[in-house]
């Protein structure tokens, strides 16, 4: 719950509400569709040891530097910028965090629309996965044509709902409730793999890691993906920890936050790969994959039908959880900096996710030849934001932190949030100073070629 506090911004009344909001931030399409496509394009195992490694000897420092800015500044990712270090220069990382929310926000809504598609569809029993050939056609139709258009834009509108009703009632209702459900779907799907005449193979993908298999790609790749799941660089956990009380440990909620985070992205794992090896589909299929697996698994159970419209309809929320975060930070954003009434930035926020998502949602049909540096709309956007502005922004709020902010700020904020204030200080600021920036900067040299 949400309380009004005496200096007019709302904070999280509980610790547990402060880490189901950022749990539901953090788990969505990225770890169920993105990180299961990512892993199969990138050789698997080698993959996976990457992500971990990088979700928890960057991404959990670089979210605890976020939390660290949010909570002093209690603003907007432009006003904390601005009020920690006046100058000026910093707010940069805000202009890339801005547009890298709506990048995300155009390219996830499209999918998050397929969702919506596959929920309704399957409850009107009108999915027929006999067999591959059909289940290929079928899944064709319903993301090239018109009909992803008209999804994006349900949902979008369902995001808006969610927004125009303020931060108050509508973010953390949800994702209190739905993400436990959705966490036992889950398990319960994952068992169901051990059935399945693929489990040795898909288990074996995942878990065996190649370590040739390593190249400057999957780096990059693996990288991209710790910061999306964690929904980290653009501000997005800098502006709910500007909503944390004083009481929220902040180093126990970024731990939480990835240990969960990563559980579900490799339950998904375990979900999909061993699909994919007993159906025959290549592990490479990108974006789509996860679409096409899925309701092969589904056909497989009794009651297939039932099961599929209860995925999709919580990973629709799912989706809503994290699309209503992203969405916050333009919103509080156009709010605080320019001035502009929630409503009418929530407005144009949306709109903006609508030019943005048709574009993207067209990607898979008629502009499907459209390219720009040979990807479509949908991969351009999502290369983007992940691989690029993903980590320039976590690294400049680690260096921030590390090296720029008021000491006042420092010292308030650990011993707040830490009992033994030296060590772990110093070790925090060893990662802020220069092992999360240092790390960031060499995966980008090694994948221009230069190292
Ligand atoms: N982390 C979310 C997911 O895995 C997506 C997301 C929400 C995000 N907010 C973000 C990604 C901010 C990057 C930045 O689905």
């Amino acid at each position: 719950m949400l309380k009004q506090n005496k200096s007019e911004r709302a904070v999280f009344a509980t610790k547990f509400a402060a880490i189901a909001t950022t749990v539901g931030s953090a788990v969505g399409l990225g770890n169920i569709w993105r990180f299961p496509y990512e892993a199969g394009i990138h050789g698997g195992g080698a993959f996976l040891i990457c992500y971990m490694v990088f979700v928890f000897l960057i991404g959990v420092p670089v979210l605890y530097s976020e939390f660290f800015v949010g909570r002093s500044a209690r603003a907007n990712i432009f006003g904390a910028y601005k009020k920690l270090a006046p100058g000026g220069q910093w707010q940069l990382a805000g202009y890339i965090g801005i547009l890298a929310s709506l990048l995300i926000l155009s390219f996830y809504s499209v999918v998050a629309g397929w969702t919506v598609e596959y929920c309704i569809s399957s409850a009107l029993g009108q999915l027929d996965f006999s067999d591959t050939e059909t289940g290929h056609g079928q899944f064709l139709n319903l993301t090239t044509g018109w009909r992803p258009v008209i999804w994006t834009v349900v949902f979008l509108f369902c995001n808006f709902f969610i927004l125009i009703r303020g931060v108050t009632k509508g973010i953390e209702k949800a994702s209190n409730i739905l993400m436990p459900i959705l966490f036992l779907l889950l398990v319960a799907f994952c068992i169901n793999s051990f059935t399945l005449p693929g489990f040795k193979d898909g288990v074996s993908f995942l878990f065996s890691p190649d370590f040739s298999a390593i190249t400057p790609g999957v780096l990059l790749g693996a990288m991209g993906q710790a910061f999306f799941s964690l929904s980290l660089g653009l501000g997005c956990m800098m502006t709910y920890a500007s909503y944390f009380n004083k009481k929220t440990k902040l180093g126990r909620t970024a731990v939480t936050t990835a240990v969960l985070d990563s559980l579900v992205a490799v339950l998904a794992g375990v979900i999909i790969f061993p699909a994919v090896f007993s159906f025959g589909i290549s592990p490479e299929a990108g974006p789509t994959l996860v679409f096409e697996v899925l309701p092969y698994i589904f056909s497989q159970l009794p009651g297939g039908a039932i099961w599929s419209t209860l995925f999709f309809l919580l990973l629709f929320l799912a989706s809503l959880t994290s699309t209503v975060s992203m969405s916050e930070i333009g919103i509080t954003f156009f709010c605080e900096e320019k001035k502009m009434s929630r409503s009418k930035s929530t407005i144009l926020v949306s709109l903006i996710g609508l030019v943005g998502g048709l574009l993207c949602a067209l990607s898979f049909g008629v502009m499907s030849d459209v390219t720009i540096f040979g990807m479509t709309f949908f991969n351009l956007f999502d290369y983007l934001s992940s691989n690029i502005c993903l980590p320039v922004g976590g690294m400049i709020c680690s260096i921030f932190v590390g090296w720029m902010i008021d000491k006042k700020f420092v010292k308030d904020q650990f011993n707040r949030s830490m009992n033994d204030a030296s060590l772990g200080v110093r070790i925090l600021l060893l990662f802020f100073r220069w092992i999360c920036p240092a790390a960031i900067f060499l995966i980008f040299l090694n994948s221009i070629g230069i190292i």
